[in-house]
């Protein structure tokens, strides 16, 4: 084990730290410049098929969840599919009505989790076609799929997903841009973001070389480590990045998290808010910048402590997380990053078990 993780103390960091190369790996081969357009070969879908499908559906479990949340965005977005995703296994204990035009893509890092197999084969006796996104090649979702995208991210050895989930939006930016480029996307939509896809990489570095080079996420993540609880919150896309980041510091460090809308902020959770309990709100530099920060100044006017994650100094954040700017389709994959490593950081200084955390497994392969 202790060669396998290289120069890192966890196989966390480790993971987190290959990202860029995981991404490389998720798009190797499957851009195609001249005409942007995708190519993803194990989808086995002709145009005929494709431009057939009315709705998408995506379902996983915990991460894989979350990051089918954000594909779901990408594939309204960029293919204008209505698109939605759900936990897979509620979707299961539901009696779902399946219809021949909507197109399933089920998520899972492992293909083996018992609650997505269980709706991937429900699907099927009903008639769907699910396609999924996995990253264990010959798994068993990956083998009950009718055709589907690998991520090509190699080996995830700790129980919290990190490059998985971010070579997941990777996938799923190509999926829209394919299905998109069957219906309504123009090619320089499609290039725009196919070029976004392709400076993710060295952007992701970025990232992990600034937090190398200055510890903020560190420093903060010690702060946070302190507290009972911490309050995520972010818009559409942001919500989802909030949810993920909620969850990666739950997993890892056992400080409780919540993620919310943030305009869902008023109906409930703002109650809670003070001193006591710090905010990390997802704040893109994007057309909701200004609603953000207004959100942001209720908090500040209760005294509540807040980190932002964005593009540039949030106003009324003591200190903003920030990354480089890509299209808004892709910024939730740098957005993502430093919450992974503030949950890394805050479970080192709260002498966790990192790598598997009380009660966790990595996959769940029972019900
Ligand atoms: C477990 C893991 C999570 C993961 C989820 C789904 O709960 O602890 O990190 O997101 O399973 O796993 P899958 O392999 O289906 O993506």
């Amino acid at each position: 084990e202790d060669s396998e993780r290289g120069e890192h103390e966890h196989f966390l960091a480790k993971e987190i730290a290959e990202q860029p190369r995981a991404i490389s790996q998720a798009l190797r081969g499957r851009i195609e410049e001249r005409f942007a357009t995708v190519h993803l070969g194990g989808l086995n879908m002709d145009v005929r098929e494709a431009r057939a499908y009315r709705r998408v559906t995506v379902l996983g479990c915990g991460s894989a969840w979350f990051a089918g949340e954000l594909g779901a965005q990408m594939i309204e977005d960029l293919a204008r599919m209505p698109a939605r995703a759900e936990s897979a296994s509620e979707f299961r204990y539901r009696n779902p009505v399946v219809e021949p035009d909507t197109l399933y893509v089920a998520v899972s890092q492992s293909g083996e989790t018992a609650d997505t197999l269980a709706a991937v084969q429900e699907l099927q006796r009903k008639g769907g076609r699910v396609i999924g996104v996995v990253n264990v090649v010959g798994s068993t979702i990956a083998r009950q799929v009718d055709g589907g995208i690998y991520l090509h991210a190699g080996p995830e050895r700790s129980v919290a997903s990190t490059k998985s989930f971010t070579s997941t939006l990777v996938a799923f930016a190509l999926l829209a841009v394919h299905l998109g480029r069957m219906r309504d996307l123009s090619p320089a939509d499609g290039r725009r973001v196919l070029d976004a896809l392709a400076a993710l990489p060295s952007q992701v570095q970025d990232v992990l070389d600034t937090e190398r080079e200055t510890g903020t996420v560190a420093a903060v993540a010690a702060e946070l480590a302190t507290r009972e609880s911490v309050l995520y919150i972010g818009r559409r896309h942001g919500w989802a990045v909030a949810r993920e980041g909620a969850q990666k510091l739950k997993e890892v460090s056992y400080v409780h998290a919540e993620a919310y809308a943030a305009a869902e902020l008023k109906h409930g959770p703002l109650a809670l808010v003070g001193p006591e309990l710090p905010t990390v709100a997802v704040v893109p530099d994007d057309d909701l910048f200004d609603k953000n920060a207004s959100t942001l100044a209720e908090i500040r006017a209760r005294r509540g402590p807040i980190v932002a994650v964005g593009h540039r100094d949030v106003p009324n954040a003591g200190r903003t997380l920030v990354v480089p700017r890509s299209e808004p389709e892709l910024d939730p994959v740098l957005l993502s990053v430093p919450l992974q490593l503030l949950a890394y950081h805050a479970a080192v200084a709260l002498g966790r078990d990192v790598d598997r955390p009380r009660n966790l497994a990595k996959s769940v392969t029972v019900e």
